[in-house]
């Protein structure tokens, strides 16, 4: 049983530490390793802009285990994000954790449509999706990676 909290600046190392993991970079998009200084700029700039919704999760042992964000793209779509922490993964949390996250984000963000896109190659992402009630949408280029693209409203 997990639970939700919002970050804070004192998370701003937690953060660069699950960004800089080696997975993590490899699952993204852009896969360049992150500095520091840049990590530190976008991470206060982000715990302030109120169209990007962050939230970290804990587990029974007071472990975070980790976070899922969710930033509109405009008044009526949103992009999620997920990370779970080396340790933490193959437990099965990632369904939880978008399921908890994305009810929390549509239970505020009424008539929003969150999109999802995970590359090809990620299985545990795309069934983790799936658990969480997201449904296939289509096959796309998503910046010049074959993905699936997911949809939950
Ligand atoms: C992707 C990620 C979020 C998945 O989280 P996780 O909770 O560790 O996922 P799991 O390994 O428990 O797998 C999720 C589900 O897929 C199932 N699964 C995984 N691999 C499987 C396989 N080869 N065959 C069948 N089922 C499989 C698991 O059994 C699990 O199902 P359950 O929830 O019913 O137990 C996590 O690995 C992570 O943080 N990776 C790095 C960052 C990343 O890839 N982010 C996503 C970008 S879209």
């Amino acid at each position: 049983m997990l639970s939700i909290r919002k970050p804070g600046i004192d998370d701003m190392q937690l953060y660069f530490d699950w960004a800089n993991d080696p997975e993590v970079r490899g699952q993204s998009y852009n896969s360049d390793p992150i500095d520091l200084g840049n990590h530190k700029k976008w991470f206060e700039s982000a715990l302030k802009n109120e169209a990007c919704f962050m939230y970290v999760f804990v587990n029974a042992d007071k472990e975070d285990v980790g976070q899922v964000r969710i930033q509109k793209q405009n008044d009526r779509e949103a992009l999620i994000g997920i990370s779970i922490d080396f340790g933490h993964r193959g437990k099965g949390y990632a369904k939880e954790m978008l399921l908890l996250a994305t009810a929390s984000f549509l239970g505020s963000n009424n008539g929003f449509l969150i999109n999802a896109y995970i590359k090809e190659s990620n299985l545990s992402s795309k069934l983790s999706f799936e658990k969480a009630g997201f449904q296939f949408s289509d096959m796309v280029d998503y910046e010049n990676f074959r993905s699936f693209h997911y949809i939950k409203e």
